[in-house]
């Protein structure tokens, strides 16, 4: 569509949201992946504006520099004292060049609006080269906003604040929903005579609509289809309102592309996500950020996803990650934590009680349970004995895993880093790897088992351990229960200390994970 003119977007996040009661100024509160400024830029952005000025005053410097991260684009400009939305507007244009054209004015708190709601209102504006016109909304509840008071033909007269209306006029419920379309010569000069003659002493932007009507300039009001979207936010309750309106039109758009979502109301997925198609999303589930879910991915119940790709076909059970990559097939949980750079080939497996970070998981290999596995590099087909720990860190510096494809390693081991598993090797439970383990070897680094006999009923005199040793040695000797004094004192000190000495021996040969010998 050729553009008439040339398009300047003004808007005012300067105000504090003093009912907010936070030390973060109002326009930087999130809402589903974005602030509310950061929803109102997107909504503006489809015009494709020659300019975008931000007006910031309270918390500049914490708005500017969101600004600069999510508006690049935009121009921040000052205004040092909020002397009112006029004031504002005003301010903001005397950083633009003077010229035709359409200024665009939205208030900085009205998340729900929605592209195609401010491209309707311009091209209107534009359409019928009118001075100025407002977005209107016809609302259930009035309170606190300015009305849009017309003439018996129905055009429109002025925009009235609540605290300066008469009683007639509060009962109006078509109201000004903070988002204005000008003709750029005309607004600059109506602002040049602005009053603040009305009960804050501010200068108001919407007096710009009687003082151009009273000039018999052509001014317009363009309802909004749905209401919702004209919303603002002035305090924490109205902020988890928005919330539950932008979770259901995000939630219901999902479905409607082929996603299921099991219990929407309890599905919250930023407006920055993706989805694909039959993926399944169970209930209590976050998707933050930059996340994509693959075709046919489960995920949930009991997920936070946070700049996480899933892959298709992958699921996701009771687990919280974040800056993971999980692949096609994968699963992952319940109860896996996934950290930055934690990336799973297809079909990896990431089981319970698991934490992965900065570690790339073989296709086929898995992690099956209470493990932490750091720095590491997981070869394909590989499998992590039960409980054991990526030792990655020596105090001061990070060091690396390595594990070949093909490899069994036992439970309970510790790798410390730097250290490397060849491909096809073993290693066996209990080991303590220090030391490379070559392609197909058995790596043992454990002490080897021994038992000192009648230990406890020698040590242990009178304890139920001692009777019930007692009776198993009768049992077996075919006597009568009862004699725990029979036990020889000697023979059990002697085996005590062979038995420590001997701790230091490790298990040589070929006994190893599977070794279960005693004498
Ligand atoms: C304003 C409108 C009201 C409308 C309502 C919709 C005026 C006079 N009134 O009222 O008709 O129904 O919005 O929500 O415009 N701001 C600045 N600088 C200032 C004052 C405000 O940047 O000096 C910003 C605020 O940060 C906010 C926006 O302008 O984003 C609106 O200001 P606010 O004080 O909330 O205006 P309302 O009283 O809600
Ligand atoms: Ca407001």
């Amino acid at each position: 569509m050729p553009q008439p003119h040339l398009r300047t977007v003004v808007v005012l996040a300067a105000g504090e949201g003093k009912r907010m009661k936070s030390t973060l100024p109002k326009v930087l509160h999130p809402l589903l992946g974005r602030t509310l400024l950061g929803h109102v830029l997107s909504a503006a952005a489809p015009l494709g504006a020659d300019r975008t000025v931000v007006v910031v005053g309270h918390g500049a410097d914490q708005v500017r520099a969101h600004l600069s991260e999510v508006a690049p684009d935009a121009t921040p400009v000052l205004q040092a004292e909020q002397l009112g939305t006029g004031h504002a507007v005003r301010i903001a244009l005397e950083a633009v060049p003077d010229g035709a054209g359409t200024v665009v004015v939205i208030n900085g708190d009205v998340p729900l609006l929605r592209p195609e709601t401010v491209g309707a209102l311009v091209t209107a504006h534009e359409e019928a080269a009118a001075a100025a016109t407002v977005l209107a909304a016809e609302v259930p509840d009035p309170t606190g906003l300015g009305r849009i008071v017309r003439d018996a033909d129905g055009r429109l007269e002025q925009i009235v604040e609540e605290r300066d209306a008469d009683t007639t006029q509060r009962a109006i419920r078509e109201i000004n929903a903070g988002i204005y379309a000008f003709d750029a010569v005309r607004l600059r000069e109506a602002l040049g005579k602005l009053s603040t003659d009305n009960d804050q002493g501010e200068e108001y932007l919407t007096d710009v609509f009687g003082l151009l009507r009273s000039a018999g300039e052509p001014v317009a009001v363009h309802v909004a289809v749905d209401h919702v979207e004209t919303l603002g936010c002035n305090d924490r309750v109205e902020l988890a309102t928005l919330r539950r309106l932008l979770r259901d039109r995000i939630n219901e758009a999902w479905m409607r592309t082929g996603v299921s979502l099991l219990d929407p109301v309890t599905t919250w997925i930023d407006v920055t996500v993706a989805l694909d198609r039959d993926a399944v999303v169970d209930q209590n589930t976050q998707l933050r950020g930059a996340t994509v879910v693959g075709a046919g991915a489960l995920i949930g119940p009991d997920v936070t996803l946070i700049d996480t790709i899933v892959g298709p076909a992958a699921s996701v059970i009771r687990s919280h990650a974040v800056g993971a990559e999980v692949g096609a097939g994968a699963t992952v949980g319940p109860y896996a934590y996934l950290r930055p750079a934690a990336q799973l080939a297809e079909k990896a497996k990431v089981g319970t009680f698991v934490e992965v970070k900065n570690s790339q998981i073989g296709a086929g290999a898995k992690v099956p349970h209470l493990t932490y596995v750091g720095d590491a590099t997981i070869g394909e087909q590989t499998n992590i004995g039960a409980a054991s720990v990526f030792v990655n860190y020596d105090g001061v510096n990070k060091h690396r895993t390595v594990i070949g494809s093909h490899a069994r390693t036992g439970a309970d081991n510790m790798f410390v880093a730097p250290v490397e598993v060849g491909d096809g090797a073993y290693t066996a439970a209990g080991s303590v790897i220090v030391d490379d383990v070559p392609a197909g070897a058995m790596g043992v680094a454990r002490a080897r088992q021994r038992n000192i006999e009648g230990w406890v009923v020698m040590r242990r005199a009178g304890t139920a351990a001692a009777e019930a040793a007692q009776r198993a040695r009768d049992a077996k000797d075919g006597q009568p229960a009862g004699d725990a004094k029979g036990a020889s004192g000697t023979t059990g000190a002697a085996s005590h200390s062979e038995a420590i000495h001997g701790a230091t021996e490790t298990v040589g040969g070929a006994s190893g994970a599977g070794d279960t010998a005693t004498e």
